[in-house]
């Protein structure tokens, strides 16, 4: 198998990595960089459990190529919290409950951030459109909506007090 160098910018550090061509990002992401956060569901792009953030941009990683990573960033579950702190999507999933077996959660995170840069005030339906690439098995898509709805106003509450 042919091998690749590859330079790339995963949750602010970076990586120089030697990988097979072949190998997917979310193959290099768990295997190659021990970040699990970021989880394998149906590994055909079906259910968004394996979705990060490439440049801004939500990807699902089993249909993405590392070699296709380099110069670019990353952002992964792992990257969301700040000095300790919670990102507010975080906490708005603890705090009405969008969590049960967390399986897709991590996914659902980094598609919502995308999200809510493009929408920083979504709809309920806007989420359910943006959002239906994430499948939930346990919540039935209310409580993820609703914590969606809550860090947005709350991110909208600390951009009006800067
Ligand atoms: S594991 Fe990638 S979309 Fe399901
Ligand atoms: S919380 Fe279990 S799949 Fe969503």
């Amino acid at each position: 198998m042919q091998n690749i160098t590859i330079h790339t910018i995963v949750n602010n550090e970076l990586y120089i990595r030697t990988i097979p061509v072949n190998m997917t990002l979310l193959q290099f992401l768990r295997e190659d960089l021990h970040l699990t956060g970021t989880k394998e569901g149906c590994d055909e792009g079906e259910c968004g459990a394996c979705t990060v953030l490439v440049d801004g941009h939500p990807m699902n990683s089993c249909l993405v190529l590392a070699a296709e990573m380099d110069g670019k960033h990353v952002l992964t579950v792992e990257g969301l919290a700040e000095d300790g702190r919670l990102h507010p999507l975080q906490e708005a999933f603890l705090e009405v409950g969008a969590v049960q077996c967390g399986y897709c959660t991590p996914g659902m995170l980094l598609s919502g951030i995308a999200m809510l840069n493009l929408y920083p005030h979504p709809t309920r339906e806007q989420i359910r459109k943006e959002m239906e690439g994430n499948i939930c098995r346990c919540t039935g898509y209310e409580r993820i909506a609703d914590a969606i709805l809550l860090a947005s106003e709350r991110l909208a509450g600390e951009t009006e007090a800067h």
